[in-house]
């Protein structure tokens, strides 16, 4: 990405962001309706405030984890690498399991999350990811619930960074850069 200065676009709006938790909450309340306890597992950074949001409006048992991952990316992209900087504290074997993700873009992370997750037997395992690039995509993975499809632009905001800025706005920008 550019350096320099930039602006950012209003994409979604705050207001538009709580209607669509509200409507993904409803729906994942409905699908795990019979479990005993959902362990939410949030990815760091960037889901910090979605699985805020979406947690408070579950009408389920839950138990909220992180699990933080780095890519790297060398210049061909089909060589991503995903590492695990830091695990979940609690075990998921024979749980119900919700990866809560901010950006499905390559789709490298989600991909190598899920398969990780899968390999320690949980009873269900479903993912919802705020936002979906699917033009990007480089990796055959889908996540079940998508909060909104948006196109290959830079976007920052609701926990979203760009160089660690602009986690901290209540809205989903796009950053455009004016140099
Ligand atoms: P993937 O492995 O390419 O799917 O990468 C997903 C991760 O890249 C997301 O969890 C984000 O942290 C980051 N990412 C992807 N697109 C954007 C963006 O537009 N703004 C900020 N971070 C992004
Ligand atoms: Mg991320």
């Amino acid at each position: 990405m550019a350096a320099g200065p930039y602006v950012i676009d209003e994409l979604l709006s705050a207001k538009t962001i709580a209607a669509r938790v509200e409507a993904l909450a409803h729906e994942i309340t409905d699908h795990f309706g019979d479990t005993d306890k959902l362990v939410v597992v949030g990815l760091l950074r960037g889901s910090f405030i979605f699985i805020a949001d979406l947690v408070r409006e579950l009408h389920l048992p839950v138990e909220v984890d992180f699990i933080e991952t780095s890519s790297y990316g060398n210049s061909t992209e089909s060589s991503r690498e995903v590492r695990i900087l830091k695990d979940l504290r609690g075990e998921i074997e024979g749980r119900d399991v919700l990866v809560v993700e901010d950006i499905v873009d390559t789709g490298h992370t989600l991909a190598h999350v899920l398969h990780l997750l899968e390999g320690r037997k949980p009873a269900r395992l479903k993912c919802c990811a705020l936002l979906d690039k699917p033009s990007r995509r480089e990796v055959d993975v889908q996540a079940d619930w998508v909060g909104f499809e948006i196109p290959d632009k830079f976007v920052v905001g609701y926990g979203i960074d760009y160089a660690q800025r602009n986690r901290n706005l209540p809205y989903i920008g796009a950053v455009r850069f004016t140099h």
